[in-house]
């Protein structure tokens, strides 16, 4: 598992005179009409004009993304050194500061660099700080170098003199602890958004409820502060979760309940935050059967929210956050049989209310109802589930925001926050009551669908087992993978969202 951060990268910090600094490669900046960054600046002095002179004959505009490398600079120790364009004189847009790491990263390992020391942290980047932009260095980093080769027989070799070594230089020594604190959260964020990637991307045929129950297993086993626990279909049965079993019924696959506890001892009393995710496996859609070519292809990612939870988990873990957190995942596939769910088919919740199941595409709110009621029993702060559970939400956000929707406005707007912050933004659907009169059912208490407002409709139906705490649902059907096309591929987000909703609460107290 996880091959992905192999060939493992180091990433370390520095503080220093970059002329001295003896390396494969500086990286630093240039921008339009020949203005310098302030590391480039002092190259320039050190390398008596080189940089200026240069820029003069127009051997680089300085455009947002372009390259330029320069060999055995005379006064500068090291062996290269690379400019990169970043458009005008000005503060980068967010988007455009990932864009410049990457061109450099690109140009870096096209060359035989197997240490680096960026410069690219001292750039301006619109209302953000030092501690921001390491941060998301790393995160972009890791985005750019991550692969998922695990079924590939004959793996990409990585070149014997590839990049090993990456170092963020900071302006003082002062700056040390800041950025220490940036590189920790930027790697234990990044080494989660790969597990999520890896399971993502893993096909169900491999990556069934009882692989995903494993993994669970595995990470409780590698931190003292996690403990793990998974139901089978039994007991499941025997609390009475069966609009959840009413989905896993027709598959030939065993429905899994996974619960994962963080409880280190700072956090011993505290009530915990409750992550839910909703891990499908494989959504054919059941017998409202899905278009094969159109709409089936890339449901494997109906994992990602299950991901998700365990990439908190594993997040929080590494990073020893005094919250007590708990991860619950009802985990199970989407089949047909002679055995699987009709439409018309009535079921009784875990909450006692009664479903009629009227579209068998829309599981991924039965199995959540369930898991939302059992939830109950932790006695939970506040209550996140995380759910590919909409292409409404594609349609109504793209790929852009997540949607987010929740009864406790508090607990919703830092949410939002949290995704302003991190750059893995949501954006508020309304959850008025009128939208849930179109899951009024003849004969049952609920309809499992219910008019426009797919998105919606959704979250309100999940609503009503929600009512005894603080609930904030998110709809990452667009923002969790792209799911077709050669460039399918899990994001990992919303972890970097959820993260930093953990991290504010921990600053906060
Ligand atoms: N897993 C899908 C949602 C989905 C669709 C995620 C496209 C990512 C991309 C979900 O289970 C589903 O099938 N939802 C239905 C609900 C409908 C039947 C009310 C949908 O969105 O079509
Ligand atoms: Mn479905
Ligand atoms: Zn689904």
């Amino acid at each position: 598992m996880n091959d992905s951060l192999s060939p493992a990268l180091e990433i370390t910090l520095k503080s220093g005179q970059a002329e001295k600094q003896r390396a494969g490669c500086l990286i630093v900046g240039v921008y339009e009409n020949k203005k310098l960054s302030q590391t480039a600046e002092i190259l320039d002095k050190a390398s008596e004009g080189y940089i200026t002179n240069l820029l003069k004959r127009g051997d680089l505009e300085g455009k947002k993304g372009q390259t330029l490398l320069l060999p055995e600079l005379k006064g500068i120790a090291a062996e290269r050194v690379l400019l990169v364009g970043c458009g005008k004189a000005q503060p980068l847009k967010e988007s455009e500061f990932k864009e410049v790491m990457h061109s450099a990263l690109q140009a870096v390992k096209a060359t035989s660099t197997q240490e680096a020391v960026s410069y690219l942290t001292e750039l301006a980047v619109q209302e953000r700080d030092l501690y921001w932009k390491i941060r998301f260095s790393i995160e972009a980093i890791f985005e750019n170098i991550y692969q998922f080769q695990a079924y590939k027989s004959k793996k990409k070799d990585t070149p014997k003199r590839a990049l090993k070594r990456l170092v963020f230089a900071v302006p003082t020594r002062r700056d040390l602890s800041t950025a220490e604190h940036a590189l920790n959260e930027g790697l234990a964020l990044a080494e989660a958004v790969a597990f999520i990637k890896d399971l993502g991307n893993t096909p169900a045929n491999i990556c069934t409820p009882t692989y995903l129950a494993k993994e669970a297993e595995r990470l409780a086993k590698s931190f003292k502060t996690l403990s793990c626990a998974v139901l089978e279909a039994k007991q499941i049965e025997a609390l009475g979760m069966n609009a959840f079993l009413a989905v896993a019924k027709g598959s030939l696959e065993a429905p899994k309940l996974i619960t994962l506890e963080y409880r280190p001892n700072k956090a011993k009393n505290a009530k915990p935050v409750v992550f839910v995710g909703k891990g499908i496996t494989f959504d054919t859609g059941g017998y409202s059967l899905k278009t094969p070519y159109t709409n089936m292809v890339g449901m494997k990612y109906d994992i990602c929210g299950a991901a998700t939870v365990l990439g908190v988990m594993q997040a929080a873990a590494q990073l020893e956050l005094p919250l007590h957190l708990v991860g619950v995942i009802p985990t199970c596939e989407n089949m047909v049989s002679g055995d699987a769910t009709r439409p018309d088919d009535i079921v009784t919740t875990l909450s006692g209310q009664t479903v009629e199941i009227l579209n068998t595409d829309a599981e991924g709110r039965l199995i959540l109802c369930d898991a939302l009621s059992y939830v109950e029993r932790f006695d939970p702060e506040a209550v996140i589930d995380i759910a590919t559970l909409t292409g409404a939400c594609v349609v109504a956000l793209g790929r852009v925001a997540s949607g987010l929707l929740g009864n406790n406005p508090e607990l919703v707007q830092s949410l939002l926050t949290a995704g302003q912050n991190s750059m893995d933004r949501a954006w508020e659907l309304p959850l008025w009551e009128e939208y849930h009169e179109g899951l009024k059912s003849n004969f049952a208490d609920l309809a499992n669908i219910g008019g426009d407002a797919g998105t919606i409709t959704a979250a309100s139906f999940l609503s009503a087992f929600t009512k005894k705490y603080a609930w904030a649902h998110l709809d990452v059907a667009g923002t969790a993978a792209i799911m077709g096309g050669k460039d399918k591929m899990a994001t990992g987000r919303p972890l970097p969202l959820l993260l930093q909703y953990l991290l504010n609460r921990c600053s906060r107290k």
